[in-house]
């Protein structure tokens, strides 16, 4: 068992990494009165909620069990949870639990920062992409129809808690998208780390307990020390969007069905490389290597050929980081360093977005 802190004054806390630790005390160790409220899904509830609920026996325990996907990431499916602590009683003292992937997590941290104007909240992230991404840092959200996480607030949980033996029953498409995240960590500022993946990429994809401890120990390093220094994002925390405005535009233009976030982040990660490249930041063969390591992932490398160099404009105009209607972009000066800029030949841009789509397409 690891434990690392995410440091941010009085609102710190622990991340704990370990087998087998649903049913252990750490949850408990975290519920401040009697009352908790597990926020789960339909299709964890039946793998894992006894166990974590014969962690907290003696307490008022109550459950929400949610639809499970993206597409019920909304307000209503959040009234549900309201309903819920209200029908149960639950006062400002009670902790929410989130016992899921990132939906499951982004949700219940927004209710937890709404109800009551703020109750505590414990996440047990169980996809490897909320371990090692979205429990920690306190970003929270519910989508809106025009936009996705568009209605959120930033709120920190009291503790993450993160059982690595529940990534056995995940579904290896979701394996693959945890594991961009990963390697966006090696791009963006652990150049060390993304030479370990080299090696080990294999033993992640073949589930090998001691990689996955060891590679989400040290993303969760990662992100925590980088949230510690930018919680708001108002500067250094936008690189953990390397890729993302590239995937962002691959998942909207297939209608968030076909790809999975982090299948489009990786193809996106391999277009900021190639964009990086083409203004000389990055050499060509660090390119290849990336690509190479996304290929070991099996994670895609180019985005659909149904999509056209003009789309992909019109889609990354929508990016959060615009600013004054300029596009920044998280580019890569060397693998393991990372910058947000605007600073870039936007003819260039043009010219990467023909190349990749007409090679495609
Ligand atoms: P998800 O929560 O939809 O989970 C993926 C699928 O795996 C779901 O069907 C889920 O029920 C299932 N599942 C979860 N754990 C399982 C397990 N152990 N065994 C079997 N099945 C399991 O998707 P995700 O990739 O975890 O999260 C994506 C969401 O996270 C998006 O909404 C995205 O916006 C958000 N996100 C947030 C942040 C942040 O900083 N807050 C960062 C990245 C992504
Ligand atoms: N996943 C991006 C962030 O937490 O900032």
């Amino acid at each position: 068992m690891q434990t690392l802190n995410v440091s941010l004054a009085d609102r710190s806390y622990p991340i704990y990494i370990g087998e087998d630790l649903l049913s252990s005390d750490y949850v408990r160790r975290h519920v401040r009165a009697r009352q908790v409220m597990i926020v789960t899904n339909e299709m964890i509830a039946p793998l894992y909620l006894e166990k974590v609920l014969a962690g907290l026996s003696g307490l008022q325990v109550d459950t929400v069990v949610l639809p499970d996907g993206e597409r019920f990431k909304t307000l209503s499916t959040l009234e549900t949870i309201f309903d819920a602590l209200l029908e149960k009683r639950h006062a400002r003292t009670t902790t929410l639990v989130a016992l899921g992937g990132g939906v499951v997590g982004d949700m219940t941290g927004f209710a937890a920062a709404c109800y009551q104007r703020g109750v505590d909240f414990i996440q047990i992230p169980t996809t490897l992409l909320a371990q090692v991404d979205s429990s920690v840092g306190g970003k929270t959200a519910v989508n809106h129809p025009r936009g996705k996480n568009m209605i959120g607030a930033f709120y920190q949980p009291k503790a993450v808690i993160i059982d690595t033996s529940v990534l056995a029953t995940l579904p290896e498409r979701e394996l693959g998208a945890g594991i961009a995240e990963v390697i966006k960590y090696g791009l963006i500022r652990d150049a060390e780390f993304f030479d370990w993946l080299e090696v080990n990429m294999q033993a992640l994809r073949e589930r090998n307990a001691e990689a996955l401890v060891y590679a989400i120990e040290r993303s969760c390093r990662n992100k925590a020390e980088v949230v510690a220094d930018d919680e708001t994002e108002q500067g250094v925390r936008a690189t953990l969007n390397l890729g993302h405005t590239f995937g962002h535009a691959i998942e909207t233009a297939t209608g968030y069905s076909e790809w999975l976030h982090g299948e489009a982040v990786g193809a996106g990660m391999l277009m900021a490389a190639a964009f990086s490249a083409d203004l000389q930041w990055l050499p060509e063969e660090q390119v290849t290597r990336i690509e190479a390591l996304l290929k070991l992932a099996h994670l895609p490398t180019a985005p659909p050929p149904s999509m056209k160099a003009g789309q992909f404009r019109e889609l990354m105009a929508l990016d959060k980081k615009v600013h004054d209607g300029q596009l920044r972009l998280v580019l890569l000066k060397g693998v393991g360093h990372s910058v947000v800029t605007a600073d870039y030949d936007d003819n260039k841009l043009d010219e990467l977005l023909h190349r990749v789509c007409e090679a495609e397409g």
